[in-house]
């Protein structure tokens, strides 16, 4: 392991001014997000749609640091042939690829899932190397009810994640740690709170017993919102000062960079609670966002499928990267999101 190389890559990916774009919906994943926009979720269908995101240069050259792919997309070409991971690195963004293989029910743990693909991921990742892969990313959720999460499901999920961090080190991978605290339950913010404190806890504690280097990677958390049932709504400046408690509380200064996820977060919410957090300054890491839906949901909802729309939808796409690159050095306004509308 060379962790200087590691270091440099993770500080690129929240580097100034930018973030990651997630793209790495699993079949299904992608399919229900096409359902929705009434499109067919065809292999060609899903590159023509990645190709279109990964040439949107302004967003790309900007806003974008790095984009997570999905297996299938990390070895296709677009439509004149270039391989796409050609394509998002001549725009100076580093490819890098989602290696778990999603949940599986956690047994004795009724509602609570594991997240699966460890047994062949150490010979899996050189190939990913290979193919111009720097990072990776593996997603734990967690899930916030009566009685749950119960520790076992926080423990398992925290050792697979530094099971695989480690590897990832170990091939010369920047590993994204994402332990997803969802934010679907009617728990309000303070629950929340208590749950991501707990499992941010438990990850480092599984980070360091694996040798994991903090240098060497980037924290992909959710932020401390109340669960969308909630009737208890929480404010920016609530969120924003909540998240960085937690963060602070748990995550050594030594971690690269972290890069949230959106969870399910409206749009502008998103981007508003990362520019509070920005705002709030003084922290030791890097914050930025690596969002899938709140980066593309315009783009798609745009789109439609149709190659008319293929212009708009980039500027849709490079709008939001934009909007989240000035959250993410706390420079948003309110008032740029209505000039735009
Ligand atoms: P969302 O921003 O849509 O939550 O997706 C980010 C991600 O990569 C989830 O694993």
């Amino acid at each position: 392991m060379n962790l200087a190389e590691l270091n440099k890559v993770a500080l690129a990916m929240v580097a100034p001014g930018k973030g990651i774009l997630a793209a790495d919906e699993s079949s299904g994943t992608i399919k229900k997000r096409f359902d929705a926009i009434g499109v067919e979720s065809t292999e060609d269908a899903r590159r023509d749609y990645r190709e279109m995101l990964f040439r949107s240069t302004e967003a790309m050259k900007n806003h974008i640091s790095g984009v997570i792919l999905y297996d299938e997309t990390i070895w296709q070409k677009a439509k004149d042939g270039t391989p796409l991971v050609e394509i998002i690195k001549k725009s100076g963004a580093i490819p890098g690829i989602k290696v778990d293989e999603g949940t599986k029910p956690l047994p004795f743990a009724p509602g609570e899932l594991v997240t699966i693909g460890l047994d062949k991921l150490a010979d899996r990742l050189p190939k990913y190397f290979e193919q111009g892969a720097r990072f990776a990313k593996w997603r734990a959720v967690i899930d916030v009810g009566a009685g749950i999460p119960s520790y076992n499901c926080i423990k398992a999920n925290a050792h697979a994640l530094a099971r695989y961090a480690a590897l990832c080190q170990a091939a010369q991978i920047v590993p994204i740690v994402e332990p997803e605290v969802l934010m679907d339950g009617g728990h309000d913010i303070d629950r929340c709170f208590e749950v991501t404190e707990k499992v941010l806890k438990v990850v480092f504690n599984e980070l360091f017993d694996a040798h994991v280097q903090l240098e060497g990677m980037v924290l992909k958390p959710n932020m401390v919102v109340p669960g969308k049932k909630s009737a208890k709504r929480a404010s920016v400046e609530q969120v924003a000062e909540q998240t960085v408690t937690a963060l602070k509380i748990c995550v050594p200064a030594l971690v690269a960079g972290i890069a949230f996820l959106s969870g399910g977060q409206s749009d502008e919410d998103a981007t508003a609670h990362l520019d509070a957090m920005n705002k709030i300054g003084n922290l030791p890491w890097p914050l930025t966002f690596s969002y899938g839906r709140a980066l593309q949901h315009a783009p798609q909802t745009t789109w439609k499928g149709k190659s008319e729309n293929v212009a708009a939808a980039q500027r849709a796409f490079s709008h939001r990267a934009k909007m989240n690159g000035l959250a993410a050095l706390g420079q948003w306004k309110a008032d740029l999101e209505k000039k735009a509308a």
